[in-house]
């Protein structure tokens, strides 16, 4: 009966921390899966297959198989270029394994005063391990940039505050980021499996174009879709909702048009430092 009072005041006093002074609350959920979800055609980098990864959640959550180690830790890392499917990876795993995921960004939780993102990162963890629900943060490099790289002993604080938290925590943590090469190396240690999504191979690209806009590619098509550089997921699902908007009947000429665009936008933004 106290133990349950005890939690519940937790749980209230967390979210009240997430409220207090504009850092947003918990979202209750984030978006629901992607309608036309599938891992077949992501570009993972690395020789975990995704749907492992799944099983892998599925059990460590269910106690079914935990590794002979000290304190089984499951903690993924999710890297990649921009649209390349993290987030909506984690959404994907969470529904495929029966948990509610719990997202923050960065912003939802670092506060400007002192000692408040600490506060609001730990109440964050607190809530996952009670619910048991997936804490998903994205944007994990704004916690977790290399200790070196700050000035400011508060900032390297919310860095220690997040490795204190990832080693006590006994739920599935996800972390996105598109900036691994900044991560704090303490903090990369910690994770049970990095995975990165990159941009489509040409093979992906010809499923996610199957997939968002189902017709058919002529030979010359498939090699005009091939043959742009750095496409990746998002960008398909752009197009999808750009064309919705602007054109009656598309064609495969206006989708490989507005893909092109899509990735030359890209190039430009590259190139001047965005
Ligand atoms: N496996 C998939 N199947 C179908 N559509 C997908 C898939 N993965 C991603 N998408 C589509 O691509 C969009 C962008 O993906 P997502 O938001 O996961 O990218 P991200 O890697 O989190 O990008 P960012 O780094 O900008 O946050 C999604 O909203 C979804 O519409
Ligand atoms: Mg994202």
């Amino acid at each position: 009966m106290n133990k349950h009072k005890g939690l519940m005041e937790m749980l209230e006093s967390a979210d009240g921390i997430l409220q207090k002074g504009g850092a947003a609350s918990a979202k209750p959920e984030e978006k629901p899966i992607v309608e036309n979800y599938s891992l077949d055609g992501l570009n993972l980098k690395g020789n975990v297959p995704l749907g492992k990864i799944v099983s892998a959640v599925r059990s460590f959550r269910d106690g079914t198989r935990r590794p002979a180690v000290d304190r089984p830790r499951m903690s993924i890392l999710l890297s990649g270029v921009p649209g390349g499917g993290k987030s909506a990876f984690a959404r994907y795993l969470a529904n495929e394994v029966g948990a509610k995921l719990r997202s923050y960004r960065a912003s939802d939780l670092l506060s400007k005063w002192i000692g408040e993102s600490e506060k609001s990162l730990a109440a964050a963890f607190n809530v996952a391990e009670e619910e048991k629900s997936i804490l998903f943060l994205d944007e994990v490099d704004s916690f977790l940039l290399a200790r070196g790289e700050y000035s400011r002993s508060w900032e390297v604080s919310n860095v220690n505050e997040l490795l204190q938290q990832m080693e006590s925590f006994s739920g599935v943590l996800i972390a996105a980021t598109n900036l691994v090469r900044n991560l704090d190396s303490a903090a990369m240690r910690r994770f049970t499996f990095k995975l990165e999504l990159d941009y489509l191979t040409a093979e992906g690209k010809r499923k996610f174009f199957d997939r968002y806009f189902s017709s058919p590619l002529t030979a010359a098509e498939a090699r005009r879709l091939d043959a742009i550089d750095n496409l990746a997921p998002g960008d398909f699902r752009t197009v999808k909702e750009q064309l919705f908007y602007v054109c009656e009947n598309e064609t495969n000429a206006e989708r490989l048009a507005a893909l092109e665009a899509e990735a030359a936008a890209r190039h430009v933004k590259a190139r001047i430092g965005f």
